[in-house]
């Protein structure tokens, strides 16, 4: 079964970013929404009809690692450049347009990175920019502008380093405006949108709730949804976006897998009948995902048997309500990203995209989120009247502390996971730094070493501790705790759970590492 693609309705202002590998590019799509309208990022390889969708308001095409004449360069159905919308190529995109358009590309004499001094002709593109600096990172650019092309801005070393055609809404910049060590980048892509898209920028998180309604209300029409609620805020901003959009005929059903936080399954339970007018049925699955996970050490199968046991327990759960068409899931784009897309790597696959079993007993999977970042699910989470206390919950991985056991999954690491890990939940709380820090947890490492208490030897576990800032996960920086913490931290953990005699914290950024260590 094919995942669905989300699709805009035909009210919504709607800006494809194509992605030929680059490094930047959620970024674009994120800079276009910051800006004001809504952005999907869909692989090069993306059908027409699914570029085209049913709105369509201009396309980006990005930056990328080819050389446009390499062998295996990425390319896009060429269909794009006559659907009448703009498009606009950043770096790799401007390279492309141009060798589809009989302009002459070639490896630069002198390659630019970084920081690089330009001058800017007057364009509506570039109205508000003076020549300054903006950010390069590339070996080829374009020699030669195609027939029809004009040169508006250039460097030393690059002569053409923006192009336009007017007449075909054309339009191609070498340097990479969503980076923030581009001054005043954030103004091409405004300028694209309003003066050369002439689009209105009136998206906001409550616009952006009003679509999506639309968007699942045209997609499940009158069938029956089964949502998957995990507790975080991801699923509970999807559940309560669906449940406006189809009412009553949303299920809800809440899955202990016996992976959760001391007390998570009744605290979020109680949270939700209190808070939260959903209909919830919760699920006691401990066993069943317990018994699968016995004996299993190495994360990506811990994560496909996790991703394909929910599955299960949903597709039984649809029959017993004698049948539902339709699965909800919060995912959002890191989940897809890291989970490996046609451009981009596999990191680790999200239980929920990559951990997902081949078939799947529902007609489709909705994934009104599938976008956006987590900051905006936050955002938008708040426009819908979900509690601040729920919407800036720490997020919580699907797999739960089964990626925070390293190797084998006991009873007995678990308890010890999970009463670690409630100490360091408390004294972050009574420290004021609760909702300050991204992510913090414990890890049970595996790993025993020689200590000594009480005058006597021991032999004992060592907890890992993890606390990191971001804005999205997608890079993070650890957390700076105040020492203090950490040494109360670090007492209350040996003194307070049986078998650990050492503590270390985690000093890893991402990258070079992730945030959970499997
Ligand atoms: P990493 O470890 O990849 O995590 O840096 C990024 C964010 O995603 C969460 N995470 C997951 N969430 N299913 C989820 O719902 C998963 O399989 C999964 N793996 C990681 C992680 O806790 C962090 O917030």
């Amino acid at each position: 079964m094919a995942l669905p693609c989300a699709r805009k309705s035909k009210r919504m202002e709607r800006i494809v970013v194509l992605d030929f590998g680059g490094q930047y590019n959620q970024l674009i799509a994120r800079r276009v929404r910051e800006a004001g309208v809504y952005s999907e990022l869909l692989p090069h390889t993306a059908l027409i009809d699914q570029i085209r969708g049913e709105a369509l308001s201009g396309v980006i095409l990005t930056g990328g690692p080819d050389s446009v004449y390499a062998e295996n360069a990425k390319t896009c159905d060429e269909a794009v450049f006559s659907l009448g919308a703009p498009v606009l190529g950043i770096c790799y995109g401007m390279q492309y347009i141009a060798k589809v358009m009989g302009g002459t590309i070639r490896a630069a004499d002198v390659r630019e990175y970084g920081r690089t001094a330009v001058r800017m002709e007057r364009h509506p593109l570039l109205d508000g920019l003076d020549s300054g600096i903006v950010w390069m990172n590339h070996n080829d650019s374009v020699s030669l502008c195609p027939p029809g092309f004009v040169p508006i801005a250039s460097t030393d070393a690059c002569p053409v380093a923006a192009f336009a055609n007017d007449a075909r809404r054309l339009y191609g910049i070498q340097f990479h405006a969503e980076v923030a060590h581009t001054p005043k980048g954030n103004l091409i892509f405004l300028n694209f949108l309003k003066n050369i898209c002439g689009l209105k920028c009136d998206y906001t998180p409550a616009g952006l709730a009003d679509s999506l309604i639309e968007e699942v209300r045209g997609k499940v029409g009158s069938a029956r949804v089964l949502g998957a609620l995990s507790g975080g805020v991801d699923s509970s901003v999807a559940s309560v976006l669906v449940h406006r959009a189809v009412g009553e005929r949303l299920t809800c059903i809440f899955v202990d897998h016996g992976l959760l936080r001391l007390n998570e399954a009744e605290e979020v339970l109680a949270f939700y009948r209190d808070k939260l007018n959903l209909n919830i049925i919760s699920v006691d699955a401990r066993r069943r995902f317990l018994d699968r996970l016995a004996g299993v050490t190495e994360p990506e199968r811990k994560r496909k048997i996790i991703g394909e046991e929910f599955i299960r327990v949903f597709e039984e759960e649809a029959k017993k309500l004698g049948g539902a068409e339709w699965l909800l899931q919060g995912t959002i784009y890191p989940d897809i990203i890291e989970s490996g897309t046609a451009t981009g790597a596999k990191i680790k696959s999200h239980h929920n995209v990559g951990g997902l079993p081949e078939t799947v007993g529902f007609k489709g999977i909705v994934e009104p989120l599938r976008m956006l970042f987590k900051d905006e699910v936050r955002a938008l989470g708040e426009s819908l009247g979900i509690a601040h206390g729920l919407v800036w919950r720490q997020p919580f991985p699907g797999p739960g502390l089964a990626i925070r056991v390293i190797g084998e999954i006991t009873e007995d690491k678990l308890g010890i996971l999970r009463k670690s890990d409630y100490i360091l939940r408390s004294e972050l709380a009574a420290a004021g730094l609760a909702q300050k820090v991204w992510q913090y947890f414990t890890v049970f490492t595996g790993i025993q070493t020689v200590g000594v208490m009480g005058d006597l030897r021991t032999y004992d576990y060592v907890i890992g501790v993890r606390a990191v800032t971001s804005t999205d996960a997608m890079t993070v920086e650890w957390a700076e705790l105040p020492y203090p913490v950490l040494r109360r931290v670090s007492e209350r953990i040996i003194g307070e759970v049986p078998h650990v005699n050492r503590v270390v914290y985690d000093i890893t950024s991402k990258p070079p590492g992730t945030i959970e260590w499997e």
